[in-house]
């Protein structure tokens, strides 16, 4: 598997992403997206935002803003509890996440561990800094909400939003009466999110600006079982890590959907559905299924809001870790902001009031999207570098060449430029040898690539070339939309 380094100086090379700032040095954990990344990174958003709002008949969508009364986060908890350990180094002042630190050295899970026990950890086993050997200081808590002022008066303190989900049960009673919404229903949003990370870290992994896709799904709190989708997605079968695995330090096990609900593994039917979801979302856009797993969150891990949570996981080079959660955040939210706000949150449901329930929040960041697809699509053979990405996300989906720049194949492969273009992602490029070409689209993952040569002059055909095989074949001009429209669906 290429290396996390590799990987950010392939994107560069290649125009998907660059260090933000870079000529001035960059600004760690933001990263600004190329022409190609761009691309993907769009199509990543409208993918998800099709199968998860388009497509649903119960869900809608929300553009809250980025700054908000801070009251919300106070609301939230997240003034209070949105925080992670941090220690210093009392030689060279760098600072550190404690928890990284323990795992990194000690090879160990902290999960769950608060602060006393992590600082028991570094002062038993002797960890220093890696940078200069000195001791570390005690491990404190560091808020991770970027602080900003609103207006001339500095005083008026307020924060970039760490997380979208807030706007959506902020507003949700606007939105449910709106939208003229019946429980179960969901609220879903993508938009940038803000965290003061301590040590960002494996590339696009951990940002310190990142876009967040958030569903909130709400229930009624009498039927927290009643979720007769289930059946559309029980049979899938993934690798599950449950709590109890995890404890008795045993391997995640492969079982379906169906068995998690019947074994109570999974315990709130629509958490389990809209986990299902998740993977199949990943798997649809062609994740090898032997690296993702779903891993329930400790008792201890789970966040202050939250009832139980699982995260869908990859394994990276860097281990198995979180690239997407999925948590039960109950009545929570709403029940804090209607206390707080004094505006009735309660909806009616059966002819009965009842204050909705979060069952599940299927969230995750479109940069740890964006990550996974590429590492997982990046094939490294003996004569070439090919990233076999999804046609649906592929930010080219079919490149169209000239076999030679002169005569009259450039205009005809103008023609059939014009023709793709209205359909499918389409680049053109005309210059340096055919093979180049090709090798250059495998490197970006185009799907397909579309040669017209002198035969095409004479009837009409031109010789398509598929990406992974690196099989061709030729097809009449006529044709190539209905050729290629299923295939890169
Ligand atoms: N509203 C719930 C929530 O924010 P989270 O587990 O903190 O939960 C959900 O974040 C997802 O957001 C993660 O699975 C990850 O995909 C993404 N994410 C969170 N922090 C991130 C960061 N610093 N950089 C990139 N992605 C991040």
């Amino acid at each position: 598997m290429i290396s996390i380094d590799e990987l950010a100086s392939y994107c560069k090379r290649r125009g998907f992403v660059y260090p933000s700032g870079e000529i001035y040095g960059g600004l760690s954990g933001f990263y600004d997206f190329g022409p190609l990344g761009v691309e993907m990174k769009n199509r990543i958003k409208q993918n998800w935002w099709n199968e998860f709002v388009k497509n649903e008949e119960n869900i809608v969508g929300l553009d809250g803003s980025i700054i908000t009364n801070p009251k919300v986060w106070e609301v939230s908890g997240h003034t209070e509890n949105f925080t992670d350990p941090i220690i210093t180094c009392t030689k060279c002042n760098k600072e550190y996440r404690a928890d990284h630190v323990i795992e990194d050295v000690l090879k160990i899970s902290t999960d769950g561990l608060d602060v006393k026990a992590l600082n028991k950890l570094i002062r038993e086993n002797k960890i220093k800094c890696s940078n200069c050997k000195k001791e570390f200081s005690n491990t404190k808590v560091f808020n991770l909400m970027f602080e900003t002022s609103v207006g001339a008066e500095s005083e008026n303190k307020a924060y970039l939003r760490p997380e979208t989900a807030q706007l959506i049960f902020a507003n949700f009673k606007n939105v449910y009466e709106n939208s003229r919404l019946k429980l179960p229903c969901g609220i879903a949003q993508i938009g940038k999110a803000y965290r003061n990370e301590i040590r960002p870290r494996n590339f696009l992994f951990r940002v310190r600006e990142f876009e967040h896709m958030e569903l909130e799904f709400f229930i009624n709190p009498n039927k927290k079982n009643d979720c007769p989708r289930l059946q559309e997605v029980e049979d899938l079968e993934i690798s599950v890590y449950t709590q109890e695995m995890q404890e008795k330090k045993l391997k995640h096990k492969k079982m379906s959907i169906k068995e998690c609900v019947k074994k109570g593994v999974m315990k709130n039917k629509w958490q389990a559905y809209w986990n299902a979801r998740m993977c199949k979302w990943y798997l649809s856009l062609g994740i090898n299924p032997k690296k993702l797993r779903l891993r329930q969150h400790l008792k201890k891990e789970l966040s202050h809001y939250a009832e139980d949570t699982w995260d869908v996981e990859y394994q990276f080079s860097f281990g198995w870790k979180e690239i997407a959660g999925n948590a039960n955040r109950g009545q929570f939210d709403l029940k804090q902001h209607e206390q707080f706000s004094k505006k009735k949150m309660s909806v009616m449901d059966d002819d009965k009031k009842v204050m909705p329930y979060v069952a599940s929040e299927p969230s995750l960041g479109v940069e740890r999207a964006f990550l996974t697809l590429i590492v997982d699509a990046y094939t490294q053979e003996k004569e070439r570098i090919v990233l076999k990405l999804s046609p649906k996300i592929a930010p080219v989906q079919i490149a169209v060449f000239p076999l030679v720049n002169k005569e009259e194949l450039p205009e005809k492969s103008r023609q059939i430029f014009e023709l793709l273009k209205n359909e499918f992602q389409t680049f053109y490029d005309a210059s340096g040898s055919i093979g180049r070409r090709y090798r250059r689209q495998d490197e970006i993952g185009t799907p397909y690539c579309v040669t017209i040569d002198y035969e095409t002059m004479e009837d009409n055909t031109v010789t398509i070339r598929d990406r992974d095989s690196m099989k061709q074949w030729r097809e009449n001009v006529n044709e190539l939309i209905t050729v290629l429209k299923p295939r890169l669906k």
